[in-house]
């Protein structure tokens, strides 16, 4: 299995650009490209609440709207922002939908499930996995971009 800690560290950095007033929950993501390439993302929060991007959603829209067409694999990590010792975050439905959009089933999502005394723990998870008999482009016999 390949090693998606350098993918974790990024999608801790992105965490710390997170704009979440409301909820105090950060959350942070990189989007790996079967190029090669990372798109960081974070949760981006608004007062009237609706409009709140979550990190994973905010990390496909950078890489999609730069012409991304093919992933490898996202890291997700997400916790309190007074929580320094960071547990398991899976991502909300929303954001599963949306990767099914643009992802095949071998897409890998990562999360982290500790960063206990600086060492991070992930696991391994595909698309099938988080989201079974998940509706998608396939079904509407559509091949996306
Ligand atoms: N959030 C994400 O960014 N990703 C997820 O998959 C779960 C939830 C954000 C949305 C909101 O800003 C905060 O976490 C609390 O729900």
């Amino acid at each position: 299995m390949a090693d998606y800690t350098e993918l974790v560290k990024l999608a801790l950095e992105a965490r710390e650009m997170s704009y979440s007033p409301y909820s105090k929950f950060k959350v942070g993501a990189a989007l790996l490209t079967k190029g090669g390439k990372v798109y960081k993302g974070c949760n981006i929060e608004n007062a009237s609440y609706t409009p709140t991007n979550c990190a994973e959603r905010t990390a496909f829209f950078k890489a999609v709207s730069e012409g991304e067409t093919e992933f490898e694999a996202i890291a997700i990590v997400g916790g309190h922002s007074d929580q320094d010792e960071l547990e398991f975050c899976a991502p909300c439905g929303v954001c599963r939908q949306v990767i099914r959009e643009f992802c095949d089933d071998d897409f890998k999502i990562v999360l982290l499930t500790s960063n206990k005394g600086g060492e991070l723990k992930y696991d391994v998870y595909d698309l099938p996995e988080i989201l079974p008999f998940g509706f998608g482009p396939k079904d509407m016999r559509i091949k996306p971009r």
